[in-house]
């Protein structure tokens, strides 16, 4: 079953707590803030794929008040969970409702865009989809921006199960069987960070795995 990013309680759940479920989320979150504010130039936009409640945003506007962002969701609830946490900011985020799946639809703002970002919005995404995106993201980029992917990516369970299970069982203090059950009953397509790599790189991006941690990576692309 896909998650449900259209249902109130599923997405106040998530916002609410499920989002801190994972304890790489935050390692993740702190690396992109730290590259984006100390690299931002003012003027300069930030694209964020599936921005969701908008948790990256209100982060960014903690460290960068002046920061143009642009942000995009398919999930009205989600959107309006971020006009509920950004407050008064929610007026500086440009919102553009519009499915990933349809990325060549999206139109921006014709702005320069320095950073585009997507945080655990494309692993349910099929991987020609999750392609077209990256393609999206470096035309959208200017000359030297970054593509900055956070997400869930694929595990050799078959062939690595013993040593997932150490490091999954000693990170959550929970059964792997459970996150093994859990994650087949998805209709997601992560990929490997190699895949990733390999297509950002045919794209024309230098792209490389800043960090990964049991299903999560943090990588970077940069249009050169
Ligand atoms: C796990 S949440 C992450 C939200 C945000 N990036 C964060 O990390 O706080 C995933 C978000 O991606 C959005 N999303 C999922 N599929 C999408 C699609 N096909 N098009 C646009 N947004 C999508 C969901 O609505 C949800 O807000």
């Amino acid at each position: 079953m896909p998650d449900e990013w259209s249902d109130q309680q599923f997405a106040e759940d998530w916002d609410s707590g499920g989002a801190t479920k994972h304890p790489v989320r935050k390692e993740h979150l702190d690396i992109l803030l730290s590259i984006i504010s100390s690299n931002y130039s003012s003027g300069k936009y930030i694209l964020d794929l599936g921005y969701g409640s908008g948790q990256v945003e209100e982060m960014i506007y903690q460290r960068i008040p002046d920061a143009r962002i642009v942000g995009t969701d398919n999930s009205d609830v989600m959107i309006r969970l971020s006009k509920k946490r950004l407050g008064d900011k929610f007026s500086k985020l440009t919102v553009i409702n519009h499915g990933l799946e349809n990325v060549e639809s999206l139109k921006l703002p014709k702005v320069n865009y320095q950073y585009v970002i997507s945080v655990q919005a494309l692993h349910h995404l099929k991987h020609d989809q999750q392609k077209d995106i990256f393609k999206f993201a470096y035309n959208t980029l200017e000359i030297g921006g970054s593509f900055i992917f956070i997400d869930r990516i694929a595990l050799d369970i078959k062939t690595f199960e013993k040593p997932y299970k150490a490091i999954y069982e000693n990170m959550f203090g929970k059964a792997f069987e459970e996150y093994v059950k859990d994650i087949a009953q998805k209709e997601d397509y992560p990929a490997s960070p190699e895949e990733h790599i390999a297509w950002l790189e045919r794209i024309g991006f230098k792209a490389t795995c800043l960090n990964k941690k049991f299903d999560r990576a943090f990588i970077v692309g940069i249009k050169a």
